[in-house]
């Protein structure tokens, strides 16, 4: 079955399955654009750039607007470094957080461990491998030949197995994952666009929302389709419906 054309009812009833990616280099463009958003439509996701750029008081600021908040700094380093981390995010009252599923198993323990004491604690998200990866790359690094959908198969047992609540996979990852690991494991994908026949960007592997959903996918992270959008509350609010 081709996984574009999959018209069911999503597997999450999720009433907010987007995550608007806040890819803009500074606050105050930033907050201009979260002004034409709504938090009861939405998540919000800061990445590496942006947190460069305005750090924790912006990423304050956007939970205080009564925003769900992805901290997207995709952490990779010895368990402690990363546990640490996990609990200064959660102590921001940030709603989910992730990091490299390749940083391995004590990682990632040592991450949920830390954060399994607060009342309302981060969700915690795996990277497999990134979709701007090959299997040439995954060759060169480690050395034997192994496919992306292995690996990413790999990666989110691992994480499962270790404690996280989810991945972030390709929303055609979900398909595959879905069949193997539990209904309730969170499967975070991005590249999602709203015509699959239209302009993709830089996006390669893209699905519409509907059909994500349909494959699996808890949350979709979208950018451009809703930061471009001439009205991203229509939009937002057509997506919820499950119409688009
Ligand atoms: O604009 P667009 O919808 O393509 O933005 C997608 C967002 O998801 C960006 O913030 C990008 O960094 C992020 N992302 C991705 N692919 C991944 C992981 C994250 O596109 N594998």
């Amino acid at each position: 079955m081709n996984p574009l054309m999959l018209d069911a009812e999503p597997l999450f009833n999720q009433t907010k399955p987007v995550i608007v990616a806040l890819d803009f280099d500074d606050a105050e463009t930033t907050l201009q654009f979260v002004r034409r958003l709504n938090p009861d439509l939405c998540q919000l996701k800061i990445g590496k750039e942006l947190f460069t750029a305005s750090g924790r008081r912006l990423a304050e600021q956007l939970i205080n607007q009564g925003y769900r908040l992805f901290l997207d700094l995709k952490y990779h380093d010895i368990p402690n470094t990363v546990a640490s981390a996990c609990k200064v995010a959660a102590q921001m009252g940030v709603w989910m957080v992730d990091m490299h599923a390749s940083g391995g198993q004590r990682m990632m323990e040592a991450a949920a461990e830390a954060i399994s004491q607060f009342h309302q604690r981060p969700l915690l998200i795996g990277v497999t491998v990134l979709t701007s990866m090959t299997e040439q790359d995954l060759a060169d690094i480690f050395g034997a030949s192994v496919s992306v959908p292995q690996q990413v198969m790999r990666l989110a047992s691992l994480a499962h197995q270790s404690g996280l609540d989810g991945v972030v996979c390709s929303a055609q990852e979900a398909v595959m994952l879905r069949q193997h690991l539990p209904q309730d494991f969170l499967l975070v994908t991005p590249g999602i666009r709203l015509n699959i026949a239209s302009n993709h960007d830089d996006q390669r592997r893209i699905m519409t929302p509907k059909a994500a959903l349909a494959a699996g996918s808890s949350y979709l992270v979208m950018g451009r389709p809703i930061t471009q959008a001439e009205d991203p509350i229509t939009l937002l609010n057509q997506i919820n419906r499950g119409e688009i």
